[in-house]
């Protein structure tokens, strides 16, 4: 087992952290969405040490964080639509899903042999020095053992991850607090996966309706198992009023153990919730249940929703 050690948020840290990923190790990152598990993404020693320290499988690819659009060109082929978004809302929550340029100078494991690559511009003050100073593509998944809650604290990723990563890049709390929206943009645009960016946003950047996950012309994002964000007590949804010895996890007004936002305010419900899944967990405590009262679907409701249902799905 390595010692993971915590690098502060000074430029001091920032070099440490480069002189590890050049090294080939692993850094854990803060990006405005989670932290994520950064590797050089043209090493395949180093991309494959991400898959290990996650046990993530080998077949759900990763995304490749770039400083600025003029490095994205480097690596995929910038269609209109994709042009448009990133002028809208790059640096930014937002991953686009495009055709992996035949010259790519990436590890195939990022990509997990497709023809696509997944490509974001983090906002993240701390991700762009890094990424700035590192002068170089890197692949970063959630910086969680696969399966787990999603860290958006610099002590969620020690708890899952220590021992197994060289170092930490403390950048305090995420202040999204859920992952990037997910595009395909290899041919009609879709959505993958709901996150940091809201639908509604880029369908008036589009002027045009998204194909959403659950229609049957919009192409499955390896990754997105149904049951995902498992915390070790049951989960449930939608719930006005909790059982007895139950957690529960209010939005809006009125009693609860716990609050997504006292105020009923997506953006804060957003940013509390991976931090409130694990503190319910510890609550509820072994065998114990978390009742979440209900959060409308839209905006970023949707992603809120989306990782609650994950969370409450049957574990395999
Ligand atoms: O906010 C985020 O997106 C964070 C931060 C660290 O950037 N990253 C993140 O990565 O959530 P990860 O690996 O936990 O989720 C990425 C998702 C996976 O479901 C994966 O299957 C999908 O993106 N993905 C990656 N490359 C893809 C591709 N070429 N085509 C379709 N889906 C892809
Ligand atoms: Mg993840």
């Amino acid at each position: 087992m390595m010692q993971t050690r915590l690098l502060p948020a000074t430029s001091e840290g920032i070099h440490d952290a480069v002189a590890l990923l050049r090294a080939g190790g692993l850094v854990a990152m803060p990006t405005e969405t989670v932290y994520g598990l950064a590797g050089d993404a043209r090493n395949d020693r180093a991309v494959a040490a991400i898959f290990a320290a996650k046990n993530r499988p080998t077949f759900n690819p990763l995304i490749v964080h770039l400083p600025d659009l003029a490095a994205v060109a480097q690596y995929a082929v910038l269609t209109p639509e994709a042009a448009r978004l990133a002028a809208a809302f790059w640096p930014g929550p937002l991953t686009m899903v495009l055709p992996l340029r035949d010259d790519a100078a990436l590890s195939p494991l990022v990509t997990a042999g497709l023809t696509t690559v997944a490509i974001r511009v983090p906002a993240h003050p701390l991700a762009q020095r890094l990424l700035a100073e590192f002068d170089g593509p890197l692949a970063a998944p959630s910086a969680n053992p696969s399966g787990r809650v999603s860290p958006t604290r610099a002590d969620h990723v020690l708890a899952g991850l220590s021992g197994r990563i060289a170092a930490v890049l403390d950048g305090g709390a995420c202040a999204v607090g859920v992952e990037s929206t997910i595009l395909a943009l290899d041919g009609q645009p879709a959505l993958l996966r709901p996150g940091g960016v809201p639908v509604e946003a880029i369908e008036a950047v589009l002027g045009a309706a998204l194909a959403l996950p659950n229609d049957p012309a919009t192409p499955k994002a390896p990754g997105q198992l149904a049951s995902h964000y498992a915390p070790e007590a049951r989960v449930r949804l939608n719930v006005p009023v909790p059982q007895p010895g139950e957690i529960f996890v209010g939005f809006g007004p009125g009693a609860a153990d716990l609050s997504l936002s006292p105020d009923g305010d997506l953006t804060e419900a957003a940013a509390n919730l991976f931090h409130l899944l694990r503190a319910a967990d510890a609550l509820a405590g072994p065998g114990g249940s978390i009742a979440f009262a209900p959060v409308p679907e839209t905006g970023l409701g949707r992603a809120i929703n989306d990782r609650l249902r994950r969370a409450a799905a049957p574990r395999p």
